[in-house]
């Protein structure tokens, strides 16, 4: 007898759509069809039964900041978004730039909700300068790299990061930032900032490192995966590079597809984020870039701030706004997708990258892990703050109603999330 049987969903995966339940036990899956029994039922009417999704772009904050967010509250956030896998980033204190805190981190995702992957530095203390033992860590499991919080700067040690990686089979992944021109920004450089009286950051500081990326990734032959693109400029550059044969693949995170810079005109914090929210034609060439594939996944880049650290003068706040619970929703209400191309740009896709894809984003079919996201993709609900599993509370979304609610998440076979409700 099955452990778990999802009942009278519609199951959704890279292989097409049917109504089936999906019998599970242990860790994976082993039956779907029709009329399955098992110990535990969990109701899937009216929902989709989907591959877990994976955020290939979470600030977890541990170690270092465990009053933001720990990887314990921030995997609960996690599946309660429907995420059954993330990639932390590695800005912490100490920052992750070496094996002794990649197991640190490892060990402790080991007791997590979800499915705790993480990245690493690409340089000693994400300062830019010497490589990070990009080798040790790989060895632990690593896959993606990134000095994420900021750019690479040096294109010699770009370049020679590259072939490094190349040669271990990793991948590099760049928050695109040219600080010369970004500097003491606050905001998208325009007619916004002007009005505001805020310093600006252009759309060139992101644009020119994609740019120069794409030249390094076609001159090394090594894949560069860009982080939150914002401008419609770099989406433009990336699906040009993608239709000359360049290695290369991008996310974007929901709020540079719902947000626009006019949200500063409050001079709310909660608003700032990096790169910037930008113009209404930078959010259209974003999610032009989600519809047509120049972006392969939607991120979150779930970035917790304390409220005391949130609440100071918007020059003085930290950017990062939260974003686990809400990105599922958020695509569902502002892309104009099909349910099965969003689930793709949440699940399969960001798997892939992240180098998961046989554990998370494969087909629900007898055999797989059982890593399943269910949710109904109609009912509506609206974001309130204080309902938040994340330590923090910087949702830039409060107040909004949203369309798409996940209702069960199952991870490795157990039920972390049922009814809306985390298990633990
Ligand atoms: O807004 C951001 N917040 N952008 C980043 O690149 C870093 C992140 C953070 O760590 O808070």
């Amino acid at each position: 007898m099955a452990d778990i049987v999802v009942k009278g969903g519609r199951v959704i995966d890279a292989t097409g759509e049917r109504m089936a339940d999906v019998a599970i036990e242990g860790n994976n899956i082993v039956a779907v069809g029709e009329g399955l029994t098992a110990l535990r039922v969990l109701d899937a009417g009216g929902c989709v039964v989907a591959p877990g999704f994976v955020d290939i772009h979470t600030h977890l904050r541990e170690p270092g900041t465990e009053d933001a967010e720990t990887i314990e509250s921030g995997s609960r956030a996690a599946v309660l978004g429907g995420y059954t896998a993330v990639v932390a980033m590695p800005n912490t204190t100490p920052p992750i730039d070496d094996a002794s805190v990649v197991r640190d981190v490892l060990a402790l995702g080991r007791d997590a909700l979800c499915d705790v992957h993480t990245s690493a530095a690409i340089t000693v203390g994400r300062a830019g300068d010497r490589l990070a033992p990009m080798a040790e860590m790989a060895e632990l499991g690593v896959h993606l790299f990134t000095d994420d919080g900021d750019g690479v700067q040096d294109p010699g040690v770009m370049r020679n990061a590259l072939e490094y990686a190349a040669g271990l089979g990793v991948t590099l992944a760049q928050h695109c930032e040219v600080d010369s021109l970004s500097l003491d920004g606050q905001m998208n450089e325009g007619e916004w900032s002007s009005r505001l009286g805020m310093p600006g950051i252009p759309a060139e500081a992101e644009e020119l490192m994609v740019m120069r990326d794409i030249a390094l990734a076609r001159m090394t032959g090594a894949r560069v995966h860009f982080q939150h693109l914002s401008t419609a400029g770099s989406v433009a550059m990336v699906r040009a590079a993608r239709q000359a044969g360049v290695p290369v693949s991008a996310e974007a995170t929901t709020h540079h597809f719902t947000l626009t810079e006019a949200e500063v005109a409050g001079y709310d914090p909660v608003f700032k984020v990096n790169p910037p929210l930008r113009t209404v034609a930078d959010v259209g060439g974003v999610k032009l870039g989600l519809a047509d594939g120049s972006i392969d996944a939607i991120a979150t880049d779930h970035a917790p701030h304390t409220a005391d650290a949130k609440n100071l003068p918007f020059d003085q706040a930290p950017p990062g706004m939260l974003g686990l619970e809400t990105a599922f929703a958020l695509a569902v209400t502002e892309l104009d997708l099909s349910i099965a191309e969003i689930i793709a740009l949440l699940s399969w896709r960001p798997a892939a990258i992240a180098g998961i894809a046989t554990e998370h984003g494969a087909p629900i079919a007898p055999g797989s892990p059982a890593n399943v996201t269910i949710f109904d993709p109609v009912t509506t609900w609206t974001v309130d703050p204080r309902e938040l599993a994340s330590l923090s509370r910087n949702t830039p979304y409060a107040g909004r109603t949203l369309t798409g609610r996940v209702r069960h998440t199952i991870v490795a076979g157990e039920a972390v999330v049922i009814d809306g409700d985390a298990q633990r």
